[in-house]
């Protein structure tokens, strides 16, 4: 075979440099980091924060609404919106793409309120998320507001509830009809980001199913406990486990798209 010219293996040589270059780059940009935008769209996160906080001032339950858009995006791998919640922060990593698949296939992964523990700790298992990342994501019930006929079964046939909080949730939610009929998830404070769900579930005052399971004599009890004592240590946690759950498998780089319409896939 006939030695290469010098210009060749340079040639050869950028070529290599370039495909490594661009291979590096792919590896870069197909993660999520807090600054995607900074340079592309400067003014992208001063403007999502103004029309959050003004859709949030025109109503309150925005706020619960867009923090359980965020987990719901996760676990069905599709776009989170990027913003951040009154209480505690973290920080938002960015550069999420849409899905391609526009269908309801994928809320097959969102976990059912009527599961027991096992069944929730499997559902965020099969995530990548612990049973500890399980106890601290789910005070975020602590703003918010359930329906009626989520909730019926459990204040009108399970035991491990209250009494005299079942009653009164019977007189929002009648044993047929008021389907829609609402109550807050947090009986005392529910428009304030705090631990006072633990000390809800610590008192059989768990609304959903679901809520009432982290303690009920399982192994989630001493983490429900620890945080009814120490909200700064949900606060800590909770900043931390949205971070992780938010690196859910996310769809960056080339994958998935960036729908033009939020509602319909390109
Ligand atoms: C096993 C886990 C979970 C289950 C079974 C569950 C179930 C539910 C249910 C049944 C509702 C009421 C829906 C309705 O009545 O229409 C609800 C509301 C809510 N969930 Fe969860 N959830 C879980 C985890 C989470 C997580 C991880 C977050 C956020 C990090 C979250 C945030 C919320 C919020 C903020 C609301 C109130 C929404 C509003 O008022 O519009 N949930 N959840």
């Amino acid at each position: 075979m006939a030695p290469k010219k010098f210009s060749e293996i340079k040639h050869n040589l950028l070529a290599s440099l370039l495909g490594l270059f661009l291979f590096l780059f792919s590896i870069a940009s197909a993660q999520l980091c807090p600054d995607f935008y900074e340079k592309t769209c400067p003014g992208a996160l001063p403007a999502i924060e103004n029309v959050v906080r003004a859709a949030v001032a025109n109503e309150s339950r925005m706020g619960a609404s867009l923090l359980r858009l965020q987990f719901h995006d996760c676990f069905v791998n599709a776009r989170v919106q990027k913003w951040k919640l009154g209480g505690p922060y973290w920080t938002v990593l960015l550069g999420r793409r849409d899905s391609t698949i526009a269908n309801f296939s994928g809320t097959i992964d969102i976990p059912s309120p009527l599961l027991n523990l096992s069944g929730l700790i499997t559902a965020f298992a099969n995530k990548g998320l612990s049973a500890s990342d399980l106890v601290t994501l789910y005070g975020a019930h602590t703003v918010g507001q359930t329906r009626c006929t989520i909730f019926r079964s459990r204040i009108y046939t399970e035991n491990n509830i209250d009494p005299s909080y079942a009653a009164s949730l019977r007189a929002i939610c009648p044993a047929t009809g008021g389907d829609d009929n609402l109550a807050p998830l947090d009986t005392e404070t529910p428009t304030v980001f705090d631990n006072d769900i633990y000390k809800d579930m610590m008192v059989e005052r768990g609304i959903l199913h679901s809520d009432q399971q982290f303690y009920s004599g399982g192994s989630t009890d001493s983490q429900v406990e620890g945080y009814s004592n120490n909200p700064e240590a949900f606060a800590v946690d909770f900043g931390y486990a949205m971070i992780k759950m938010a690196n859910i498998s996310p769809l960056t780089g080339t994958s998935g798209q960036v729908r033009l319409n939020c509602r319909k896939v390109n």
